[in-house]
């Protein structure tokens, strides 16, 4: 079934928020192959093609060993500058009105690329586009879990003198064998330090992953998080406490997390009352920046108006802005909705 032109014309022009969003997978194969050619790196690829067609995974790990590998071409400030404008530019031409952007230090500082070259172009880029677009901004430093803790403290540590331009720590890579307890005395620190916390958690672990950020890294938002259905107990939790999920449908398409579209749990989750958000995850890799994530979703589930415009309301009551800067954005969305009441009425 294809989209009614109105419903399309609809989530364009939302006003939209992105939550979900890891930097280096935003990093399209033309930009890779340009980047590794000016940094005089050989790929193992020998075109653009040849990479896309390599974006066949069949879980999460499948996925993350073609994205560290892509990452190595990022070496200089301006790279990082670079990936993180191209981003930008591109959600300027989607309505999106503001990103929280995860960046995951430890793939870079591991292959000898300094903390600050990483956090400097990133950061230059996002102030740029708050100049030439009016996108706000936050980013967060994300700890890949498939580490040891002792690392992740070093991360932090490495960290502190850029505090002022991190919002919140996050917690990625291999979920499966890596709980986030694994994590607490790094992430009471991070809170100790000011920090806000979020955590990758039942993407393609138990909904105990789930328990234990909300309890033990104190999160304020679960990233993914679609196996909390089978838990009835931690529903109830989530519902009542208003915890947001950043979940990805193309990413669990792609990952595997569900088979089709059409069995993605996320209209359940929002019909349940939670607050569920859409996001992209790793664009260049799954095929699809946040808009067609909602393109896709409205194609398979078949969402009303209401649906569409709450998706949108929950990205910014979810994100880090303050209660005066979600308003007006907020109030756009409820002007929307009463325009599309009328227009078919
Ligand atoms: N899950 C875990 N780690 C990741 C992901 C993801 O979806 N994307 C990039 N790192
Ligand atoms: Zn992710």
């Amino acid at each position: 079934m294809s989209l009614t032109p109105t419903l399309e014309a609809l989530i364009r022009q939302m006003p939209k928020t992105e939550l979900h969003l890891h930097i280096e997978g935003s990093l399209e194969p033309e930009l890779m192959f340009a980047i590794a050619q000016r940094n005089q790196i050989k790929l193992r690829f020998n075109s653009v093609e040849e990479v896309r067609a390599a974006y066949d995974f069949h879980n999460l790990q499948s996925f993350l060993d073609i994205y560290y590998e892509g990452a190595q071409v990022l070496i200089h400030q301006q790279d990082f500058y670079d990936l993180t404008r191209a981003y930008l530019d591109k959600m300027a031409s989607e309505n999106v009105r503001h990103v929280e952007i995860f960046f995951d230090p430890q793939t870079h500082t591991e292959r000898g690329v300094a903390f600050e070259t990483v956090i400097k172009g990133i950061h230059q880029a996002l102030v740029d586009a708050q100049s030439a677009y009016g996108i706000s901004s936050r980013l967060i430093l994300c700890f890949l879990r498939h580490l040891s803790e002792t690392e992740a403290m070093l991360t932090l540590e490495q960290a502190l003198p850029f505090k002022q331009w991190i919002t919140a720590v996050g917690l990625d890579s291999s979920e499966v064998g890596h709980p986030p307890e694994k994590f607490k005395t790094v992430f009471d620190r991070a809170r100790n330090e000011g920090f806000l916390t979020v955590a990758h958690a039942g993407e393609e672990g138990p909904p105990e992953y789930i328990w234990q950020a909300l309890d033990l890294l104190k999160v304020s938002r679960i990233d993914h998080g679609v196996r909390c259905l089978e838990d009835a107990a931690l529903m109830e939790r989530l519902k009542q406490a208003r915890m947001p999920l950043t979940v990805c449908p193309l990413s669990n398409i792609k990952l595997r997390v569900f088979d089709d579209m059409r069995q993605h749990n996320l209209k359940t989750l929002l019909a349940q009352g939670l607050c569920v958000t859409i996001n992209s995850d790793d664009p260049a890799y799954f095929g699809g920046y946040v808009t067609e994530n909602y393109l896709a979703v409205q194609n398979a589930l078949n969402l009303s108006v209401e649906q569409l415009i709450q998706l949108a309301k929950n990205s910014f009551e979810a994100s880090f802005l303050s209660e005066a800067e979600k308003a007006p954005h907020i109030r756009e969305l409820d002007h929307l909705l009463q325009e599309c009441a009328i227009s078919t009425r």
